[in-house]
């Protein structure tokens, strides 16, 4: 947190199949998986570059859409690139969320309930999905940081913001974005 590449919008990747930017996933599934994370974003390993990776829990992974050919897989991370999200509807919920790049911390946020996202895959396919509840929460947390946006900024009541081992007592456990 802090960080200027954290703050400022990150740039399109323009050749998904780029050595570079599979370097890039490497690292970025290298640095989720120590840090025992559910998702990262390309910024908080100081890349500017609109990547996103994350994990979707298998209960929540919703039907895909028919022009999905890379359906989402309990435990396997997603990779995303250049990823866009459309709200389906005005709904919103509060959860907990946690942030690598804002360690040991975990606040509420309000989220879109129900979102369409779409995103490029390594090797330049289209994935479009829907999403709900925690899965859609982890896709918009991960595509704000492309925008500069880290959740406390998100956070509409700072009473919520806790260190994580408090949100423990509660029996919380938040796995951080
Ligand atoms: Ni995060």
């Amino acid at each position: 947190m802090g960080n200027p590449v954290l703050l400022r919008p990150a740039q399109p990747v323009l050749d998904p199949a780029a050595p570079e930017i599979a370097e890039l996933i490497h690292d970025m599934i290298e640095t989720m998986a120590a840090a025992d994370g559910i998702g990262l974003a390309a910024p908080q390993i100081s890349v500017p570059l609109r990547v996103i990776i994350f994990r979707v829990p298998h209960e929540s992974a919703t039907p895909e859409t028919e022009e999905d050919d890379h359906p989402a897989q309990a435990g396997a991370p997603l990779i995303l690139i250049n990823p866009e999200i459309t709200p389906l509807n005005d709904e919103k919920i509060d959860d907990w969320e946690a942030c690598l790049s804002v360690p040991g911390l975990c606040g509420q946020v309000s989220r879109f309930r129900y979102i369409r996202y779409q995103g490029l895959t390594p090797d330049g396919q289209l994935v479009a999905r829907e999403a709900d509840d925690f899965h859609a929460r982890v896709v918009q947390h991960e595509c704000d940081h492309l925008d500069g946006i880290l959740y406390p900024q998100r956070m509409t009541d700072l009473s919520t913001l806790m260190f994580t081992s408090q949100a423990a007592h509660y029996g919380e456990q938040v796995e951080p974005a």
